[in-house]
């Protein structure tokens, strides 16, 4: 199975299954299907509200000796209402408790958003904390201590611009080891990406489908849909794939990671197998060709600009 490795020579298997929109009912399932089928990566968040659900499925696979918990890498994120130092341990504890498990592989800052306790989606802007009265850096040192304990093995970060991560990285303590970040062909982000490799940062690809069955608070009228792009469609005639297959395969031969979401077995048996195909340099490039550096999830849903929160700098674009 193609892996990222870690500065300890941990390995990430490459392909993993997102659980964003994973409903409670079908999820248990999916995980124990997915399992089945070979996954081996399994990404979680809090805010997902379904790890209570993944941990009976996990407790499951466990107990049939279907998989080892060290054969697994589990993936959760500290939500936006837990960036104070004192509600980081409680917040990985929660999920621990969640997933039935003593460790995670890999602990992220979901957002570079700071929420007031117990506050998931903000309804007014009073909701949000300014990064004046809790800092990345202050998150960040509490994530470090997480690692410390080894109550996770690793530590990164979701939806961080350059310019964040240069922050952290200036602090001179743990470097951020992931960045997780939308990426579909429609929003490729390069140069992003180049800039975390250089820096020994991996990058996970979420939404690399385009995520259809995101809530309609993300969707606009008239958005372009990745499954249905000519370029794909034509890309999987000519390998006799599917259209979703060359998506997730062309993220794995850009040397990042990928977590397509399906809670159906028929789909997540046949994205597995971009793990057994390949696509030609030339349909890389052009793949490439069709960027158009448009989010799905466009991050307006954190503007708060009397808290300091713009889509200006929380993308730094
Ligand atoms: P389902 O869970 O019913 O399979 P993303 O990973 O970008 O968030 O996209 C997830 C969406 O893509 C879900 O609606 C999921 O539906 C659908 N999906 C997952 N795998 C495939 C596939 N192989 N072909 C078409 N749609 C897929």
């Amino acid at each position: 199975m193609s892996t990222l490795t870690f500065a300890n020579n941990d390995e990430m298997p490459a392909l993993g299954l997102g659980t964003w929109k994973s409903a409670p009912g079908d999820v248990k399932q999916a995980i124990i299907h997915a399992i089945e089928i070979g996954y081996r990566h399994l990404d979680c968040a809090a805010i997902y509200e379904n790890e209570q659900e993944i941990g009976e499925a996990l407790a499951e696979c466990f107990d049939k000796g279907m998989v080892t918990r060290k054969e697994l890498w589990i993936t959760s994120k500290l939500w936006n209402d837990a960036h104070k130092k004192e509600d980081v341990r409680p917040a990985l504890e929660k999920t621990l408790a969640d997933l039935k498990l003593d460790y995670l592989d890999l602990y992220l800052i979901h957002w570079p958003v700071a929420f007031k306790s117990g506050v998931k989606f903000p309804q007014k802007t009073d909701g949000f904390l300014p990064l004046s009265a809790v800092s990345l850096t202050e998150t960040w040192h509490a994530m470090e201590a997480l690692k410390r304990e080894g109550l996770v093995k690793h530590i990164g970060m979701s939806n961080f611009s350059q310019k964040k991560l240069q922050h952290l990285i200036d602090l001179g303590g743990q470097k951020p080891e992931m960045n997780q970040i939308e990426l579909h062909p429609y929003l490729q982000q390069q140069e992003l990406i180049d800039f975390c490799h250089a820096n020994d940062i991996h990058v996970t690809a979420y939404s690399p489908l385009g995520s259809m069955d995101r809530p309609a608070v993300f969707k606009k009228a008239g958005e372009p849909i990745p499954l249905e792009n000519e370029t794909i469609l034509s890309i999987a005639k000519a390998n006799q794939m599917t259209p979703a297959q060359v998506l997730i395969r062309w993220q794995l031969q850009r040397g990042i990671s990928v977590i397509p979401k399906s809670t159906n077995p028929k789909r997540l048996k046949e994205n597995f197998e971009a793990l057994n195909i390949e696509l030609s340099d030339a349909q890389m490039t052009e793949i490439a060709k069709l960027d158009q550096g448009k989010r799905i999830i466009d991050g307006s849903l954190f503007v708060a600009p009397d808290q300091g929160y713009t889509l200006e700098n929380l993308w730094d674009e």
